[in-house]
């Protein structure tokens, strides 16, 4: 008589497919252009760090690469507040100051995560697509282990945002007519929407309550987060293309390129 149950441990396997997907779509579309567009900022993002910081003094227009400019190195009229922590001993480009804390906060997303292991890393390129790799041990382990330290991003990307709506408000009132000025404050509202459409800001608002009738504000500001989550993915891409078109916009004013009355 044959037995169907056993008391061995049943060793999972993978669906032994021959062909590397099942799947007769365009799968490969989505991290196609996924990775053409995260390797155009990144390729955009070095250029304009390494480029003099931009400033379009009178209209105080300051591109977001250059943001906050806390060196000596930068224009007078574009150091935050006034001042230049940094002081002459620092020489490299002012970008690289604070390229960090923007450039982790993206890298350690959520959403960006899943787009560049797919587009970049093919890991797996798409769903029930085969990936290249042998194993697969996720983020147990370094170096992806450090993805956590996402959240404390989060609370640096606050700040940064914070400047840049200071920036757009700065420029709006020495120019309130000119093209510049709501150009950069559209990239603070997306900036502002993507920080806090953030899987860790809607953790930080009410993840741990467990009465929420208990919190009315807190769960008033969880219920506008969750709004904004659920757009996490356009704003990442809003945001980023934003970001860079606000930065080559006022550096192409700031050389005068762009040179019109309502610039
Ligand atoms: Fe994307 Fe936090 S999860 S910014």
């Amino acid at each position: 008589m044959s037995q169907t149950t056993s008391d061995a441990p049943v060793r999972r396997q993978r669906a032994q497919i021959k062909v590397r997907t099942l799947r007769t779509d365009r799968w490969w579309l989505a991290p196609l252009l996924t990775f053409l567009g995260l390797s155009a900022f990144l390729v955009y993002g070095v250029w304009a760090i390494f480029d003099t910081p931009y400033y379009v003094p009178g209209a105080e227009y300051i591109a977001p690469f250059s943001s906050p400019c806390l060196a000596t190195s930068c224009p007078e009229g574009a150091r935050l507040f006034g001042l230049a922590p940094f002081g002459d001993w620092y020489t490299l480009p002012p970008g690289l100051l604070i390229l960090g804390l923007p450039g982790g906060f993206r890298l350690t997303c959520y959403y960006y995560r899943k787009s560049y292991y797919r587009s970049f890393w093919l890991s797996p390129p798409a769903c029930a697509v085969q990936e290249p790799h042998g194993k697969y041990t996720g983020e147990t382990r370094l170096p992806l282990i450090m993805q956590n330290i996402h959240r404390y991003f989060f609370y640096a990307a606050i700040v940064i945002g914070a400047i840049l709506s200071y920036d757009a408000i700065l420029a709006l009132v020495h120019k309130p007519l000119g093209l510049g000025s709501w150009i950069l404050l559209l990239n603070a509202v997306l900036i502002a929407a993507y920080t806090l459409s953030c899987h860790s800001c809607r953790h930080i608002t009410a993840g741990r309550l467990n009465h929420f009738s208990r919190h009315p504000v807190r769960y008033r500001a969880w219920t506008f987060v969750s709004k904004l989550n659920a757009k996490h993915q356009p704003l990442a891409w809003a945001s980023m293309f934003s970001v860079m078109g606000a930065d080559f916009y006022v550096r192409l004013v700031a050389k005068g390129i762009i040179a019109f009355p309502y610039a």
